[in-house]
């Protein structure tokens, strides 16, 4: 592969590396990635071509491979490790520390319940409960990170559990695609998971409009689906925050309350000890 002009790396020796060879090939079939194809192949280069360092571009590359395999297989850890001129330990280190990098395939959804303190508190472990046997069964709960329905077909659901999910004033929360359901009961949630296995997109509370995993994966890794094209003006008019998140400054501007002014001067910090 020819890497890009000013990217330091591009003073590499003149000879054909291993990763040279593999990104220069033709698109057909490669037998390390065989469902990388060329536009995947243009994609990682344009993302690798946004950074002086291409090893920077593991984050967004990993995305990009979970876009197009719907979770991140060793094959993706290879083809990122080739893409990068990493080692493979040091692409499975990153993809495994990432909790938004799966490791086996997903449905056509994830569905992320929050079950951190408040969310848990006011009934996110119910709702988490409630799906794991609503979307397996009684005998056999579904799992953390476990699909329900043929992965990758339309109304599968891949459930996991959340850490908090930045929304506990709207607790308890879910997510589907990381779009935000809020102030959720166990009702709604079943209600919402039904809807999604029946092929439906519920509008979320905020944000976007539903779309699916893969999807919003190829836009975490800055594209967007040429053949499947969004409405933008709906994906920017969704509300994006929510009326409890800005009370308080709704208060203080109702009020005149302002903040103290910040110091002229920054304050004195204390020395900090010599770095051993
Ligand atoms: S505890 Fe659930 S969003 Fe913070």
């Amino acid at each position: 592969m020819t890497l890009p002009e000013g990217n330091p790396e591009a003073n590499a020796p003149a000879h054909v590396t291993p990763v040279e060879r593999e990104f220069a090939a033709p698109p057909e079939p490669s037998p390390v990635s065989p469902v990388f194809d060329e536009l995947t192949r243009a994609r990682t280069k344009e993302i690798i071509s946004l950074y002086p360092q291409s090893r920077s571009a593991l984050l967004p590359l990993l995305h990009l491979v979970q876009s197009v395999e719907g979770h991140v297989s060793q094959n993706g850890i290879r083809y990122c490790a080739e893409a990068l001129g990493l080692s493979t330990a040091e692409v499975s280190a990153v993809a495994t520390f990432y909790t938004m990098y799966k490791r086996s395939p997903c449905g056509e959804h994830l569905v992320s319940v929050c079950t951190n303190t408040l969310c848990a508190a006011l009934g996110g472990d119910d709702i988490y409960a409630r799906l794991r046997t609503h979307l397996g069964s009684a005998d056999r709960p579904l799992g953390h990170e476990e699909t329900a329905g043929e992965p990758g077909t339309t109304g599968s659901i891949t459930l996991e559990h959340a850490e908090c999910l930045a929304a506990c004033d709207l607790a308890p929360v879910l997510q589907v695609n990381y779009e935000y359901f809020d102030n959720q009961t166990v009702d709604s949630a079943v209600e919402l998971v039904d809807a999604l296995r029946s092929g439906e997109r519920p509008q979320p509370t905020r944000g976007a409009p539903l779309t699916d995993l893969r999807t919003v994966e190829l836009e975490l890794a800055g594209f967007t689906d040429e053949a499947a094209p969004v409405d933008e003006t709906a994906r920017v008019e969704g509300p994006s925050s929510a009326i409890e998140s800005v009370r308080g400054a709704r208060l203080a501007e109702e009020n005149g309350w302002t903040a103290p002014a910040m110091p002229a001067l920054p304050p004195v910090m204390p020395a900090l000890p010599e770095k051993k």
